[in-house]
């Protein structure tokens, strides 16, 4: 059987790696590309749900940080720093972890996912909470980076969109071309920058035929792009996409244009709702912010603007377990309380609603 080796090793060529190279790996990337027929047949496309929640910190985040701290260490880099609304962080954490060197993380207070702080706790970042929001953390790593000695990871790295372009390469490889449609959830833009690279970087190698029309959807609280101007106080649901000044906007119109793409704003109650469909119809949890792919795809498809029969690839880019509050959460904001009997059969098949049998 194959053994996957991460992507530095499994995209060596594309990724300018050699026997020589330093690779800081936990052998992230070849996700799952997973069938959605509730999905497909809800639309009429044929859609596939691209599940990023299975990489090793449980997002997306793990294949960028895997180039931009193999290049750090090679650089003999003894810090990284990041701004983060918690994956970039606990990836970070987890990759500076691996290579013995320290991470340090701004994150907004209290506005991350207790998951993703835990995780950059146990893996022993140096975590300071900012009195701000995402858009201020990015704005003081940046400035750390350029007057101390600390190398910045945030997808502004240009290390990090290199190695997100790989899942872009695995969903043309997996499905045996590129897909007509791409549907991706959107932040700082440095994700939907990498899918269209990876796509059209593809297409111009020929080994596809196509580069997907790239949709990207950011949260209506939360929407710079959509609306064409920075967001100053961004609010949504989904703190992992909760960012008023997308870093990478210009590379982001860029991408749209070279694909024929798009940027719409969807409610955090469509998000939920997308979230609970993608869970109880397809059987993938994801975190709020990653169930907004879907959420964009039924809407675009209700729009008239996804033809029957087209081929459809959803991102999805974060676990459900880094943020499970939301999955207890019941429409009229109450929770969900699992019912409670005696120990005992007879009680449990009533509940049920089993009746014996013969
Ligand atoms: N989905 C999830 C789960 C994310 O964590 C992020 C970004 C995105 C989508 C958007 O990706 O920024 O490339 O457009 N999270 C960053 C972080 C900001 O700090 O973890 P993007």
């Amino acid at each position: 059987a194959h053994v996957w080796r991460g992507v530095l090793r499994e995209f060596a060529d594309r990724l300018g790696v050699t026997d020589a190279s330093t690779v800081v790996t936990l052998g992230e990337g070849g996700t799952p590309l997973i069938p959605a027929p509730s999905l497909s047949q809800r639309t009429g496309a044929d859609v596939w749900i691209k599940f990023e929640g299975m990489n090793p910190t449980g997002s997306f985040k793990d294949r960028g940080m895997t180039v931009a701290l193999s290049r750090a260490v090679e650089h003999g880099a003894k810090a990284v720093i990041c701004a983060s609304t918690g994956n970039t962080s606990a990836s970070a954490a987890a990759y500076a972890a691996h290579a013995g060197i320290t991470a340090a993380v701004l994150v907004p207070e209290g506005k991350i996912a207790m998951g993703k702080l835990s995780q950059a706790v146990i893996h022993g970042g140096q975590l300071i909470q900012i009195r701000g929001n995402f858009d201020d953390c990015l704005e003081i790593a940046r400035e750390l980076s350029e007057r101390y000695p600390v190398h910045l990871v945030n997808s502004v790295n240009p290390d990090r969109i290199e190695g997100q372009k790989t899942a872009a390469y695995e969903i043309a490889s997996q499905l045996g071309d590129a897909p007509d449609f791409h549907f991706i959830p959107v932040g700082n833009a440095g994700n939907y920058t990498a899918y269209s690279r990876g796509f059209i970087d593809d297409a111009q190698a020929g080994t596809t035929t196509r580069v997907p029309r790239m949709f990207g959807f950011q949260a209506e609280g939360s929407a710079p792009i959509v609306r064409g101007e920075i967001v100053k106080d961004p609010e949504t649901i989904a703190t992992a996409i909760r960012i008023g000044n997308p870093a990478s906007w210009e590379l982001a119109l860029d991408a749209r244009e070279k694909t024929d793409g798009y940027f719409g704003a969807i409610s955090d109650s469509a998000i939920l709702a997308a979230q609970k469909l993608l869970a109880g119809t397809v059987g993938v949890f994801v975190e709020p912010a990653s169930a907004i792919g879907v959420a964009g795809l039924l809407e675009r498809s209700a729009a008239g603007v996804v033809p029957a029969g087209s081929r459809v690839t959803v991102t999805v880019t974060g676990h459900g377990l880094k943020d499970p509050q939301w999955a207890l959460k019941q429409e009229d904001g109450s929770e969900v309380t699992p019912t409670v009997v005696d120990a005992s059969t007879g009680d449990v098949a009533d509940v049920l609603g089993l009746a014996p049998v013969g």
